[in-house]
């Protein structure tokens, strides 16, 4: 029985933290020794990792951030320092890695794993963007929903006492979820993501049939990755063309990563994390933990990064009925 490492990788999720204390605490009770590796990849490259006790995980489940850190490292692109990270390992006999992030930390592993075929590999989806397949939660999507839901209503608050039209920019690179799910928790009028197209002359024209019809304020949500450039462009250009309009901005930003997590990413992230020392126990390989119909799943790491999810054009359809 070899040792275990773990780290945490891309932007930081609020969760994180309870999976690292369930891997920990399975590892552990299973005789198992941890290794946490600081700030990702980076870390792993300069060797920087401490053996880790059960109560090196206390008081943290509630915590949002990661306590190992976390890194975007763009040396682990490189073989060289892939081989540097390897050999790390071996010094500690460390033979199963646990990967906590997104589509980026996945990409990095797969490459790893091909080169270095004696290091079990088992990733579990840490992102506040949810666009990871085989998974219907990434770990910190619920929290970082929550968030923008609190301050979209206070945004609410102060539009229709001004009748304001409303921008309000979140977070999602490459997909719209955060937008999708928020913009209908909020009753937003509009919610423009990356995988739909959007139609300035429509948006317009809606703007103006609900002020026609007596709503005289809007709450647009505009995910991040949007094509035309995100809620400050798209609201310049509204702007522009309905001059009469009271019209503002607001990009949420970073306040989307922190925070408590929730209960559901307490209990996603807590799963996750048991399950991948389970997995690691009876050799599974190159596969990330998801959770699919509450069920836990197993799905090769590869097809997580290369598969679209893609969101359901349902619920944006619903959002439309429902904000007339
Ligand atoms: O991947 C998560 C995410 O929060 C994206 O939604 C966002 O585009 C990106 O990270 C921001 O990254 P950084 O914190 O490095 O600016």
């Amino acid at each position: 029985m070899k040792n275990i490492g773990i780290l945490t990788s891309g932007g930081d999720a609020p969760g994180m933290n309870a999976a690292i204390r369930a891997v920990v605490r399975t590892a552990i009770f299973n005789g198992r020794n941890v290794y946490g590796i600081y700030e990702g990849y980076h870390g792993l490259i300069e060797n920087n990792m401490f053996e880790m006790s059960a109560s090196d995980v206390s008081n943290i489940i509630q915590r949002g951030g990661t306590i190992l850190r976390s890194a975007r490292s763009k040396r682990f692109l490189e073989k060289e320092y892939r081989q540097i990270a390897h050999e790390n390992l071996l010094k500690r006999d460390i033979d199963s890695l646990v990967l906590i992030g997104g589509d980026g930390t996945f990409k990095g592993a797969c490459e790893f794993k091909n080169e270095f075929p004696d290091i079990q590999v088992i990733g579990i989806p840490g992102t506040i963007d949810n666009d990871l397949y085989g998974t219907d939660y990434t770990i910190g999507f619920d929290t970082a929903c929550n968030t923008v839901v609190e301050a979209v209503d206070k945004i609410r608050d102060t539009a229709s006492s001004h009748s304001r039209i409303f921008f309000v920019e979140v977070m999602g690179r490459d997909a719209g979820y955060i937008a999708l799910y928020t913009g209908i928790a909020n009753g937003a009028e509009e919610i423009l993501i990356p995988e739909t197209k959007t139609n300035m002359d429509d948006l317009v024209d809606n703007i103006q049939n609900r002020w026609r019809s007596n709503k005289k304020s809007s709450i647009i949500i505009v995910a991040e990755g949007e094509e035309l450039g995100g809620a400050v462009k798209i609201s310049e250009i509204v702007k522009e063309k309905l001059p009469d309009y009271e019209i503002r901005y607001t990009v949420l930003g970073h306040i989307q990563r922190g925070g408590n997590p929730t209960l559901r990413d307490r209990l996603n992230a807590s799963r996750m994390g048991y399950n991948a020392v389970k997995s690691i126990m009876i050799g599974d390989d190159k596969i990330m933990i998801g959770i699919m119909n509450e069920r836990i799943v197993k799905i090769p790491l590869e097809r997580a990064v290369k598969s679209f999810k893609g969101v359901d054009k349902d619920l944006l359809e619903m959002m439309y009925v429902l904000a007339i």
